[in-house]
Formats: structure tokens, sequence, C-alpha cells
């Protein structure tokens, strides 16, 4: 057998490596379910309450290698869905929700979904930022998000290794991601006993930390 033909049925493998799995944030103590993107360095990681009866809140972990900026697709796709975005501006990390209808740097998003900054979960380091927050009545029945009641569903991420043109400011434009896709999500594995412990420890606008 020639190598080329014992090489590339492995291929697949490598996307298979990507598939969201159990991953705990040392500083927090939170467990997610958490899709890593090894090429940038992105990673979007999701926790649930394990009775999901009428739940509308989720806990996120979003962050990545540098100092660039990272977005998720609560719905899947980057049109008409609610979008997060995140970035660091030196040891402060700096968020929003954001929609659009065009391609392009998409608009703040106002309604009743808030963010809440978990403190422990929220830090730069040498190599990466990472922003944890508990996401309260982000669970949309207006085909913006997820449902509660699904058992899988499909986020969008994107990624970019620049900062916003205004990092300080939470509504700063955006330059068009240099990476992006979508993951599939077995929201099942994001269920926690834990999480309604978690979710206390959600605290609004940790100052030094957090600005939106
Ligand atoms: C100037 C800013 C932006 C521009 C011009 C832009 C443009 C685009 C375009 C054209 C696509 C389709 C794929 C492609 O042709 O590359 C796309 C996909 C996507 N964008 Fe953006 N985007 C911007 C900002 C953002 C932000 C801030 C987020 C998230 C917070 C985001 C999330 C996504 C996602 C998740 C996809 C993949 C969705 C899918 O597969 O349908 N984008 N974007
Ligand atoms: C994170 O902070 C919470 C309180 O805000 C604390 O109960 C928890 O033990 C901390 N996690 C770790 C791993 O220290
Ligand atoms: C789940 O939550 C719902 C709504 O709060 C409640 O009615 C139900 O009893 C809970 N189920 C369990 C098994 O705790
Ligand atoms: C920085 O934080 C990230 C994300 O939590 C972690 O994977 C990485 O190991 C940390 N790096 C260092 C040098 O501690
Ligand atoms: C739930 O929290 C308790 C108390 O912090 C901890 O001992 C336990 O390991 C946690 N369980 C999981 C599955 O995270």
């Amino acid at each position: 057998m020639k190598l080329s033909n014992f090489l590339l049925p492995l291929l697949p493998a490598l996307s298979v490596a990507q598939t969201p799995s159990l991953y705990t944030d040392a500083k927090s103590g939170i467990t997610f379910n958490t899709f890593i993107n090894p090429a940038n360095g992105f990673f979007f990681g999701l926790a649930l309450p394990a009775n999901g009866t009428g739940n509308t809140d989720f806990i996120a972990t979003i962050g990545a290698k540098g100092t660039g900026w990272s977005g998720v697709s609560l719905g899947g796709g980057m049109l008409n869905k609610l979008l997060i975005a995140a970035w660091p501006n030196a040891q402060a990390l700096v968020s929003s929700f954001r929609k659009t209808a065009q391609y392009g740097s998409p608009a703040v998003a106002t309604g009743t979904f808030t963010q809440t900054p978990i403190a422990n979960g929220t830090y730069v380091n040498s190599t990466h930022w990472t922003y944890t927050f508990l996401c309260s009545k982000c669970i949309l029945a207006d085909g913006t998000t997820f449902k509660t009641a699904d058992t899988s569903a499909s986020f969008g991420w994107a990624f970019n290794t620049a900062a916003p043109s205004s990092k300080a400011n939470a509504a700063s434009t955006v330059t068009k991601h240099t990476d992006e896709g979508q993951v599939k999500f077995d929201l099942a594995l994001a269920k926690q006993a834990n999480f309604t412990m978690w979710k206390t420890w959600a605290v609004p606008k940790v100052a030094s930390k957090f600005m939106a």
C-alpha cells in the first residue's frame, strides 16, 4: 500500500478532534462543553442547568490566544441571530450583544438579555484571554438563538487576531473575522448539576475586569 493511501483516511479525524467536549476552567472550577479550535486558540464553552424546564439562562466561557476578538452566534449563522462579541483591553474584558441583517460590523443588540461576569473565570494571562459570564434571558423563542428544548444545536464562531479599532468601547466596530465556522453542540453534555451554584457567582460589573 502506498503511503498516501494510508494517510488519506486519517484526514477526517482532524475535524473530529474539534468536537466539543468537557473542559473545566482551572481558575473558576466551572465545567463547560467546549469547542476549542486548535488552529487559532479560539474557544467557546457552554454550561446549562440539569433541569432545563423553562430555562432561558446559560453560563459561557469565550476566549482565544492573543489579543484579538472572538465572537459566537447563539443561532448558528451570522445574519439575524443573537451574537456575542468579546475581546481583551489590557487586563479587562469587553463584551456586547450584537445583531445584523447584513454582512458587516454588527450593531449592538438590545433586549432583556444580560451578561454578568464570573470574576475568577474572567482573566488575561500570558497566552490567552478568558471571559466567563452568566447569560440571563439569552435563550429566546424568536429563532435568533438555540431553544431550551433542543438536544443539540449549531453555534457559529468567528475570530480575528486583530483587536477592534476602539477596544475600550464595547460598541466598537469590528473588522471581519479572519476565521469563522459553525459547530454542533450536544446540549445534554452541557448540563451540569452545579449550574445553580455557579450562577450565584456572577456579580454585576467588576469594573476593573469587565466593561460593557
Ligand atoms: C465587519 C465585520 C464583519 C463582516 C464584514 C462579516 C462578514 C461575514 C461574511 C461575508 C460571512 C460569510 C462567510 C464568508 O464569506 O466569509 C460571515 C460569516 C460569519 N460571521 Fe461574520 N462578519 C463580520 C463580523 C462578525 C461578528 C462580529 C461575528 C460574531 C460576533 C460574526 C459571526 C459570523 C459567523 C458565526 C459566521 C459563520 C456563519 C455561517 O456559516 O453562516 N461576524 N461573516
Ligand atoms: C470561583 O469563585 C467562586 C465565588 O465567586 C468560589 O466559590 C469558587 O470556589 C472559585 N473557584 C475556584 C476554583 O477557586
Ligand atoms: C424542573 O423545573 C421546573 C420549572 O421550574 C419544575 O416545575 C420541575 O419540578 C423541575 N423538575 C425537577 C425534576 O426538579
Ligand atoms: C492561560 O489561560 C488559558 C485558558 O484558560 C489556559 O489554557 C492556558 O494554559 C493559560 N496559560 C498559562 C501560561 O497559564
Ligand atoms: C460540584 O461542586 C462541588 C463543590 O464545589 C465539587 O466538589 C464537585 O466536584 C462539583 N461537581 C462537578 C461535576 O463539577
